[in-house]
């Protein structure tokens, strides 16, 4: 096996299983946490992970889970290029595609809750959502509005260069009605002035 990531949260292995390129996730304790805490959160972020990677295909491309053991998922490798690597080259094109991909995900009411460019993979055509820890289930407007507004803040900031090429296409590809435009504004006010 060799490691392929090595974050705070987990490690990422890359394995082979029925001759099919496998990542074994596997959520490692973290030392200054309380360690029965840690393990609880550890093993139901795992869990969550699993079902929503599931849940989510029915909407948009995410890796195929072989397998669920404690604090470790078994899923497809996704042979590409992270999204975060392609707008540091100036690549965006994908921009509209990310955005028709968020909503499908919303249509079914799955809030990613950790919308990243890291956690978008570029396979040829296809576009993979993973990293699905936080996810949750929701059909209310103000947590699809929030997902929006995570992601628009990651983008302001990592990708300050070809934000403004960006963004626009973003709200395009999702189909933003004034509805979710006003609350994607409310939301970032009432930020600036909690802060
Ligand atoms: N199925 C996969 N196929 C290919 N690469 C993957 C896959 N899953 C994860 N990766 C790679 O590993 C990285 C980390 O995975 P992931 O985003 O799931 O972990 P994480 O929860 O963000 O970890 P941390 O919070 O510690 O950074 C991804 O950004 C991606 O580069
Ligand atoms: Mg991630």
């Amino acid at each position: 096996m060799k490691l392929i990531y090595h974050g705070a949260e987990a490690e990422l292995w890359l394995d082979t299983y029925l001759g099919e390129k496998v990542v074994h996730k596997r959520r490692v304790p973290k030392p200054y946490k309380h360690p029965s805490l840690d393990e609880s959160l550890r093993a139901s972020r795992t869990k969550n992970e699993a079902r929503i990677l599931s849940m989510a295909r029915s909407a948009v491309q995410t890796p195929h889970v072989y397998g669920l053991s404690g604090y470790e998922i078994t899923m497809e490798f996704v042979d590409g290029e992270r999204v975060k690597e392609l707008f540091y080259s100036g690549k965006t094109h994908v921009a509209r595609r990310i955005g028709h991909d968020i909503r499908k995900m919303h249509d079914i009411d799955i809030i990613h809750n950790d919308l990243t460019t890291s956690n978008m993979i570029l396979s040829g055509r296809d576009l993979f959502f993973i990293d699905f820890g936080l996810a949750r289930v929701s059909s209310e407007l103000e947590d699809k509005a929030m997902d929006l507004v995570v992601f628009k803040k990651m983008l302001s900031s990592t990708h300050y260069d070809v934000f403004d090429r960006i963004w626009g296409k973003v709200l395009d590809g999702y189909h933003a009605d004034e509805t979710i435009k006003k609350r994607i504004g409310e939301i970032e006010k009432r930020a600036k002035y909690t802060r």
